[in-house]
This record gives structure tokens, sequence and C-alpha cells, in this order.
């Protein structure tokens, strides 16, 4: 991957100029830093996340914090790029002296900072990047999410089973790791249960004329077509293929999921679908309390990321607690062995990697909103 061969020199050298300011939390408090997509083409990534981390650090503080400590969150706006993630992750860490951080909703961006994180013994959870590459970075580095081998499979098999086509093209934003890893694990699969891949395309992020891929897509008279993108890029997609007279589903996965995605895409979309962590329907109560009170409080129904992101902070609490100590070694101890903790987005139990085995749900594009379609287990 990319950016874990980025030397780790830029990190350091900031390291050492951080490290006389000081910094570090009062006694009476724990100190957790936040990076993620404020602004940028994936804003709402990073808004959401922290919506739902802010809901988690309010609730436990209010029933008296963690270890008898308030918790605070100081959070960074690495503005989507993956350098940018890096400096600030290595900020968090060497001047504030956080105990752990959470991010980055983007694979690319986590896979920038996730050595630093790891360098300095301590835990970073990232809520929602799939990319296998992110965790194997370290045994400080744990996600809250499934992992894309998972959910190219899905997608691969609801493109067979359950919409019963065998023409496939293929749209990838090669810039971005998880992208490129989805589009493969798709690939793979979807041939393997005897499909065919018509046109593997590729764009990079903040393009915004797809229109000679999309030509050469509908040449190869696909049935569908495989965009693991974001949603700012795959709403234009979506719109220029409407436009070039391709009328085919677009089939998609996480990173489709934005409130933002049917306003890029007005009716573009509609009858397509996309794999995610979880659904606005699910009926548990847990998901429907913590909608309920999310909508109250930001006006809005919460996306997946939301969810994922409150679980992430609660799960590092109950850490926390469980290790008695905030100390970088014991913290990653007492999360390798989280067993299945309660989340909304669903069980979490670690593996041996530190990845989650959690179920994905399909969603459908319809009418302007996002219907549930079914839930696959792992
Ligand atoms: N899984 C995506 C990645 O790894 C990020 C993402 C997760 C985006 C969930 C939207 C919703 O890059």
């Amino acid at each position: 991957m990319r950016y874990l061969s980025r030397p780790l020199a830029t990190a350091f050298a900031l390291a050492v100029l951080f490290a006389g300011c000081g910094g570090g939390g009062s006694d009476d408090e724990i100190l957790i830093g936040e990076f993620g997509s404020l602004t940028g083409t994936t804003a709402t990534f990073g808004i959401s996340t922290r919506n739902g981390i802010d809901m988690a650090v309010d609730e436990v503080n209010a029933r008296g914090g963690v270890l008898g400590k308030q918790v605070r969150v100081i959070v960074e706006d690495d503005q989507g790029r993956p350098e940018e993630a890096q400096t600030v992750v290595t900020k968090l860490i060497a001047s504030n002296r956080v105990i752990a951080v959470l991010g980055e909703v983007a694979s690319s961006r986590t896979l920038a900072a996730a050595p630093v994180a790891q360098q300095y013994g301590v835990p970073l959870i990232t809520p929602s990047s799939t990319n296998p590459a992110v965790t194997q970075v370290g045994d400080f580095i744990f996600r809250t999410c499934f992992i894309d081998p998972f959910q190219g499979l899905v997608m691969a098999k609801f493109a067979n089973e359950t919409l019963g086509v065998t023409r496939v093209a293929v749209l990838r934003d090669i810039r971005n790791d998880y992208s490129v890893g989805l589009a493969d694990v798709f690939v793979d699969n979807f041939k393997r249960m005897g499909g065919v891949i018509v046109s593997d395309q590729s764009y990079s992020e903040g393009d915004t004329d797809f229109r000679a891929q999309l030509t050469t897509i509908r040449a190869s008279n696909p049935q569908a077509i495989f965009v693991p993108g974001y949603y700012t890029e795959v709403g234009l997609i979506a719109r220029q293929a409407r436009e070039l007279g391709l009328n085919v589903p677009l089939l998609g996965g996480d990173g489709w999921d934005s409130p933002a995605l049917t306003e890029i895409a007005g009716d573009a979309l509609n009858g397509s679908y996309f794999s995610n962590h979880s659904s606005q329907d699910d009926p548990s109560p847990a998901i429907q309390n913590f909608i309920a009170a999310y909508e109250k409080r930001f006006g809005a129904k919460p996306d997946a990321l939301a969810g994922l992101g409150y679980d992430s902070a609660m799960l590092l609490f109950d850490a926390i607690e469980r290790a008695g100590t905030t100390e970088g070694p014991a913290l990653r101890d007492a999360l390798a062995v989280t067993d299945n903790f309660p989340g909304i987005t669903g069980q979490i139990t670690m593996d041996a990697n530190r990845n989650p085995i959690k179920p994905a749900v399909v969603l459908q594009v319809k009418d302007g909103g996002i219907s549930y379609v079914e839930t696959i287990e792992p």
C-alpha cells in the first residue's frame, strides 16, 4: 500500500518539534485524539463520525466518566489528505499526549497515520476503515468494522445470486486503497462464481469527468457496474452514466454511505445497491434508540458512520475500564481481548488480527431514500 511505505521522517521531525510544547491532560481527565475529514469531498464521513463519538463521550461523562475521570476529545481535521492525517496524528500523540486515537474513516488516511500510533505505542481504533492492510500495520491498530474481503464477497454474491447478472463492469478509484482492494475482491469472487468482468476502468479521487471511462464501459454492454468509490465521485458517475444512456444498476460498498449521496446523484442512483455496516431500518432497540437520540441532537438521521464512531469510542472506554489504566500496552492488551462487546452496529469480538467479525447489510437507493434489502452473516 502506497502510504505505508512513506518514510516516517517527517512525523518524527514534527514529534521533536511538538515535544517541547508540553501537553497531556490534567490529572482528572482522559484525553483522546480524533482525526477525520471534516472538510473536502468526504466531509460527511468525518462529521458523522465526530457526531457519533461526541454522543458516546457525553454519555460516558454523564455517568461519571472512565476510571472516575472525565473524557475529553481533541479533534483534528485532516481535510481528507493522507499526508495531513499523518501530521495531525503525530501532533495528537506527541504534543497533546492523547492516550488513544480514533479515526480515520478512509483506509488510505488510516494507513498513512497508523504507523505513527504503532511507533509510539498508542492504540488507534479506526471505526470504519475496511482495507485489510490497516490492522496489519501492527498490534496497536484495531477496528470496529468488518473488512473488505467479506464486503467484496457480499456484493459479488449479491450480483451473482440475487440480481442474477453475469456481465459486470468495474470502475475503481486508483488513488484510493479501499477502492482498489474492494474492486479486486469483487472481481476475484465474481469470476469464481462464473461471472465475466467485461471492462475494468479507473479514475482518481477528485476527478469530475468520467465520460471517457463510461463510454468504454457502455461499449462493453454490462448488466451492472461495480463502483467501489466515495459518495462525491459516485454521485457524479451515476449522473454521467445516465446522460450517456447507460441505465444499468450501479453496485457499490460502504463508501457510498452519505446523506449527500442522493443530493449529488439526484435520481440517477435509483435502483442501485450498496453494502454497508448497518441500516436505519434495523428494528433492534439499540439502533432505534441511537437513531432517535441522534436525530434529536443533530436534526437528521445518522448514517452508519455515526454508529461506528459511537461504537469505537464506547469500545475504547470499555477497554480502559477493563485495563484499569490508560497506559498503552495494557490498553492494547485489553482491546485485543474484546469479547462480545454490545455495539449498536453489532456485537464486537476482536479476532487474532484485531478485526471484528460482523454481518453486512445490502441497501437499495430508492425514491431519493435508502432502503434495506438483506443482511449477510459472515
Ligand atoms: N470502508 C471505507 C474505507 O475503508 C470507509 C467508509 C466506511 C466509508 C463506512 C463510508 C462508510 O475507506
